[in-house]
């Protein structure tokens, strides 16, 4: 059967890259669980693989469907999605200054902030989607990584990513997005100007909350790239070969998962949106959130399913609700099948700036009703 390699990025994700076995005519990519490889008589490599924790075929074919989504050259998966950002600032030279938003993923500021303590980078923070406040945050010559999240995990505030790429490169500094919250069905950060476009894998890419993995696809020619993959070796930190199996599975579900969860969450924000019991909807997704111009801008493919809710009355109340939700599952997490609810103050405690009324909510693929008719009834009975 004759391959094409002109198919549009739905077709690509759904055929594992218009996969087919030429030896069995298989259909789905075979998984390969070895952890060394033999040299052939003239002992040179079959296809480069020595030793798989330096990566290997069923890794390789899951970094290529993530390269062709991202429209980079090449990816690079490892066992999660903090692994992946570790070496990203372990590759950077010593002493490197690094700016990133105050509202991100909590342990990866929390990371920053340690190396920080420890002498190893500089660090400073900017508020998130703030871009003056990123201008001020930089200092020229000596940043060397800028991360951005956008939507970012906690109040879904959003980034002007290709602003904030001709700020960092202005200062001579690269552009790390993490876009684990818009998939690149939705936002392609690397034609948006970024160097390096960051997953948790372990999220929207996978969908099934059966593995933790993260994937970084750098644009052609970063120079940190190489140092990157050596980190990863060095660390041990290669997506194994089942997981990257079970990730190319999820990916081919890819498209139509984050366009019922993304149809799902505004329905759901829509609902929510004046009720009494409820003082915010953070969707980025509703005409009324801050970041909504910029949104519909970077994020063709729908908004998402990630919003948070600050509930009206005391943090106490705030708990209660999540306790008393019998359909959303109360669990960390976010961009699987099955929606999840997260008194998020509880998980990440002080220091984050994350409100004590705030309800964390991912928003999965179920019929939206059964979702806001269990809300409701939390509410209700917690009024
Ligand atoms: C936005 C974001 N980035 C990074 C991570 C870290 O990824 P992992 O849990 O796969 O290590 C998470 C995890 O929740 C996340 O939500």
């Amino acid at each position: 059967m004759k391959r094409r390699n002109d198919l549009s990025p739905e077709t690509l994700a759904a055929q594992a890259l218009h996969h087919l076995d030429g030896a069995t005519g298989a259909v789905v990519p075979a998984m390969h669980s070895a952890s060394t490889f033999a040299r052939d008589d003239n002992y040179d490599l079959h296809e480069g693989f020595v030793y798989s924790r330096y990566g290997s075929p069923t890794t390789k074919q899951a970094q290529d469907i993530i390269a062709a989504l991202e429209g980079a050259d090449a990816a690079l998966l490892f066992n999660s999605g903090m692994s992946a950002t570790v070496a990203v600032v372990e590759a950077l030279p010593m002493g490197a200054h690094v700016v990133a938003q105050s509202m991100m993923y909590h342990i990866g500021l929390n990371w920053l902030n340690r190396q920080a303590g420890r002498g190893v980078i500089g660090f400073d923070s900017f508020q998130a989607g703030d871009l003056d406040a990123l201008r001020a945050a930089i200092k020229p010559g000596e940043t060397k990584l800028v991360w951005i999240e956008t939507p970012a995990n906690g109040d879904w505030s959003i980034t002007d990513i290709a602003a904030a790429a001709e700020i960092a490169h202005a200062a001579g500094a690269i552009l790390m997005c993490d876009s684990t919250a818009a998939p690149p069905c939705t936002t392609r950060p690397l034609e948006l100007g970024a160097d390096i476009s960051f997953h948790s894998a372990t999220k929207y890419l996978n969908g099934h909350s059966d593995l933790t993995a993260g994937v970084l696809s750098a644009r052609a020619g970063l120079a940190i790239r190489e140092e990157i993959e050596q980190v990863r070796g060095f660390q041990g930190t290669t997506l194994p070969g089942f997981e990257s199996w079970l990730l190319i599975r999820g990916l081919r579900t890819l498209f139509v998962r984050y366009k019922k969860a993304s149809e799902n969450a505004l329905t759901f924000a829509r609902h929510f949106a004046n009720h009494p019991a409820i003082e915010t909807v953070m969707y980025p997704g509703l005409p009324d959130h801050p970041g909504h111009t910029v949104a519909a801008r970077q994020m063709s493919g729908g908004f998402g399913g990630m919003m948070s809710l600050l509930v009206a009355g005391s943090a106490g109340r705030a708990l209660a609700v999540a306790k008393a939700c019998t359909t959303f599952i109360p669990a960390t997490s976010l961009g699987g099948v099955e929606s999840l609810i997260e008194h998020r103050h509880t998980v990440s405690g002080d220091g984050y700036g994350i409100p004590e009324n705030l309800l964390r909510l991912s928003i999965g693929i179920e019929n939206p009703d059964d979702l806001i008719a269990d809300l409701e009834q939390a509410l209700a009975i917690t009024a």
